[in-house]
């Protein structure tokens, strides 16, 4: 007997829908698998009515063989989908049966921290904002212009040696190098009063940079906090109480401060200030062992300072005659040092978390 196309097409609507019925009840795997063999298989509902193809007239075999790969295409994917169907109602019901330990140790959660020389410089900070200074900020790159000669320091004067330039690969219309990385925070004095009147108070954190060897003592970048206060009538005595205010807060209400001369070109006359050492109180031995923090001297430098130079006022406009200023500059690097006992200043820079977590 002969088959035509159009018995084939009605087999093949039954084999389907038989099928997807079927298929709607099965919940398992196993099931699954069955079914698939039933209809997909070699010997299978669908394979078997793919056979009789070769039986139909040529001209009727494209358009039958058409539909039948249609059906098989719809069964494969009506399969699929149930699988995922089966697999994941599984889990779902393993999460129902899951038990939570509740006496299980909680796996404890990391806390950051603010790094200690951010701390500290913040600190430092807040004791001259109590005071009444403004905290403000400025460039790391910067013009020769800014950090030598509107400091008073030409391009001629031995100063310049005192700074260990990092230059910058950067020439003017002259031909001279002009741009470096900031060696002190000084240059923001005159970036300042450029642009603003007096009275002036502020203090400048950031880094700074210096072609320098490193050691236990030296980096070859470190930070740093300018203090500048320019109003009439400021004298040595203001500068003399603001930092000595600044020591007590820092360092504890018992320190004592101690001026001496230093050099700086851009203060007239400039100071170096130290506190007697907090942990020898000054004597310069602990319980008869010599004092590893002021190598029993006593005393700890932390600080170079000084009346702004009239030339730096004249500069940047304000008349020296009217006007008088002080200004400081502190290593925050070497407060933390002392504070906290460190004796490397390379730990601040090589992220050990075993030393910073201990701040
Ligand atoms: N800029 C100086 C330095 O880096 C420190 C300083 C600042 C001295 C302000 C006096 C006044 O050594």
């Amino acid at each position: 007997m002969s088959m035509t196309s159009a018995q084939l097409i009605e087999d093949l609507g039954g084999v389907q829908s038989e099928a997807l019925d079927e298929l709607q009840g099965l919940t398992s795997e196993e099931s699954l698998e069955e079914w698939r063999v039933k209809f997909l298989g070699r010997r299978g509902r669908l394979t078997t009515v793919l056979r009789t193809l070769g039986s139909l007239p040529p001209e009727d075999r494209r358009a039958a063989g058409q539909e039948a790969n249609r059906t098989k295409t719809l069964l494969e994917e009506e399969l699929g989908a149930a699988r995922r169907r089966v697999r994941e109602g599984r889990f779902a019901l393993l999460a129902e049966q899951e038990q939570i330990d509740v006496t299980r140790p909680g796996r404890p959660a990391t806390v950051g921290r603010y790094h200690p020389l951010t701390q500290i410089i913040r600190e430092m900070c807040d004791a001259f904002v109590s005071m009444g200074f403004q905290v403000i900020e400025g460039p790391e790159v910067e013009w020769d212009h800014y950090n030598f000669e509107m400091l008073n320091i030409p391009s001629d004067h031995p100063a310049r040696d005192m700074f260990n330039t990092l230059w910058i690969d950067h020439k003017d219309a002259e031909g001279r190098q002009s741009m470096l990385l900031r060696t002190h925070t000084s240059p923001m004095q005159a970036r300042t009063m450029e642009k603003t009147d007096p009275p002036v108070r502020v203090v400048v954190p950031g880094k700074v940079y210096r072609y320098e060897a490193t050691d236990a003592t030296h980096e070859w970048h470190f930070h740093q906090i300018e203090g500048l206060a320019v109003d009439k009538g400021i004298t040595m005595a203001h500068l003399k109480g603001t930092l000595y205010e600044f020591a007590r807060r820092v360092f504890g209400p018992e320190r004592k401060v101690r001026f001496r001369c230093d050099y700086f070109p851009f203060v007239e006359p400039g100071v170096d200030m130290s506190i007697d050492c907090f942990v020898c109180e000054g004597q310069g031995s602990v319980n008869g062992s010599p004092c590893t923090v002021c190598r029993e001297a006593g005393w700890i430098e932390i600080l170079g300072a000084g009346m702004v130079h009239p030339k730096v006022l004249s500069d940047v406009g304000y008349d020296p005659a009217i006007y008088t200023g002080f200004a400081f500059g502190i290593g925050p690097d070497r407060v933390a040092m002392l504070k906290y006992g460190i004796e490397d200043i390379r730990l601040f820079y090589s992220n050990d978390l075993r030393f910073l977590g201990q701040f």
